[in-house]
């Protein structure tokens, strides 16, 4: 076999042009074959057609690459829940844009490497100027705001604690009920004390309990607030906490994972005001920035905050190399080797510009309420409340959790929709997260037809697992 052709040079774009088109007619024959938002039949159907079409992964003798780009994506293509399926809607779970996906190819072939100038020395200068514009975004009125690139919320999360733990020792963190789970998986792993989880029965930070944990705990504190809930969208109310945090000293974490690029929307941006009073601020472009993963941002008001992750390897920045000019790359993350994530988003803020960011925004927030519009219109549904993003809650009138739980199973292993499942009120919900901007009125009545089908048949006895 001659040896493979490379993805960079001049000759790259010539070897990759055949390769990309056997790809896209895999794309395009796999989704056809799926016809769905996701693969019917669940996991042992779905493990045992994918294992027979890909074949033995590692053989004697490649197949080629023709041969195994066009059977492993179609495979993957066939079995895919996709998010660009306007009835795949359970999680904050982005269909990337085209723009987006593509840029990230050239991201692949070039593989420019984070961790140090002499990788990267384009790639770090655009994520230079990409983290400091977004960070402008959020923290406009600061004069030297700076922020990383995470593989996510998690990892932007985790940084936060991070730096609170090293501005003041062991924070204790105090967070609501309605957190994401990696507030606390962040604590244990920087071995700080668990958060203190104060109520919040309303979906929103309970502000009585916030007030009575700072004045009962000792500092220092680190309160962590979200703007834009996981399982139901909600805000919670951030300028109200961040006056109540810093009238009793302690420093203030916004994990805006889903709801900061609300910022984005002059629509919508009053949702998120208050963002800027934060310590530090989580974002993920890979949900409402239509991002494929990863994405994720941590923003500082002041670049300095971020020094305490400066850190050395005299392979990667020699004390001489960075007197000499070579900017030092290592201190921009915990990770070493690290994926340009920066290029897609820049390309995909340029193409859409601000006004383009917004109209999908606003889009997407008007489906969710045509959704909730026609929940509450239909009888035998159930709506939760008027969504605050992007996430609707509903359920089948006088149904039990049971029933709730099984109609979603139901859904999945029939291949028909993928809804999310969320409990709050002490009950279970179905969950749709809108984050696809081309649904449309009629993608919503049959979602909503397809739920009450279920629950008919599921009366009538005619249910599958
Ligand atoms: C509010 C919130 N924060 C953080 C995260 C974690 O983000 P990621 O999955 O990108 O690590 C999520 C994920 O859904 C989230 O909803």
């Amino acid at each position: 076999m001659p040896t493979p052709p490379l993805a960079g040079g001049t000759a790259g774009p010539t070897h990759l042009r055949p390769l990309l088109d056997t790809v896209l007619t895999a794309l395009h024959d796999g989704a056809a074959r799926r016809d769905g938002p996701l693969p019917a039949g669940g996991p042992d159907t779905v493990t045992h057609r994918t294992d027979r079409a890909t074949g033995p992964l590692i053989p004697d003798h490649g197949t080629g690459a023709h041969h195994a780009l066009r059977t492993l994506v179609t495979a993957l293509t066939e079995g895919a829940a996709d998010p660009a399926h306007p009835h795949c809607a359970a999680h904050l779970h982005t269909p990337p844009l085209a723009v987006a996906a593509a840029a990230d190819l050239a991201a692949s072939a070039l593989n420019p490497s984070m961790d140090s100038w002499d990788q990267a020395p384009a790639a770090s200068a655009l994520e230079a100027s990409l983290t400091a514009a977004l960070a402008a975004e959020i923290y406009p009125h600061a004069p030297h705001p700076d922020a990383l690139v995470t593989t996510g919320g998690t990892e932007a999360n985790q940084l936060a604690l991070l730096l609170a733990r090293e501005r003041h020792g062991p924070v204790q963190t105090i967070c609501a009920a309605n957190a994401h789970h990696s507030i606390g998986r962040a604590a244990w792993i920087l071995g700080l004390p668990a958060p203190v989880v104060i109520p919040a029965h309303t979906g929103t930070m309970d502000l009585p309990a916030l007030r009575e944990a700072l004045i009962r705990h000792e500092g220092p504190l680190l309160v962590t607030a979200t703007a834009g809930t996981t399982d139901t969208g909600h805000i919670d109310p951030l300028d109200a906490i961040a006056d109540l945090t810093a009238a009793h000293g302690a420093e203030l974490h916004i994990d805006a994972a889903y709801g900061g690029p609300l910022l984005f929307s002059p629509t919508h941006r009053h949702l998120v005001h208050g963002l800027q009073r934060a310590h530090s601020v989580t974002l993920d472009l890979h949900k409402l920035g239509w991002q494929p993963a990863s994405a994720g941002i941590l923003a500082v008001p002041h670049h300095q905050d971020l020094a305490v992750l400066h850190h050395h390897a005299p392979y990667l920045n020699a004390g001489d190399d960075t007197d000499a000019g070579l900017p030092d790359l290592l201190g921009r993350s915990l990770r070493t080797t690290r994926r340009p994530d920066a290029l897609k988003i820049a390309v995909t803020l340029q193409a859409l510009g601000r006004d383009g960011l917004a109209d999908l925004i606003d889009r997407t927030l008007a489906a969710a309420h045509q959704l909730a519009d026609l929940i509450t219109a239909t009888p035998h549904l159930e709506l939760y409340e008027r969504p605050t993003i992007s996430t609707v809650l509903f359920r089948p009138t006088g149904a039990d959790d049971t029933t709730v739980a099984t109609i979603r199973r139901t859904l999945l292993t029939r291949g028909h929709a993928v809804l999310g499942r969320a409990r709050t009120d002490h009950r279970l919900w179905l969950k749709a997260t809108l984050l696809n901007p081309h649904t449309t009125p009629e993608d919503l009545r049959r979602l909503t037809t397809l739920v009450t089908h279920a629950v008919t048949g599921l009366r009538e006895g005619s249910t599958p697992r």
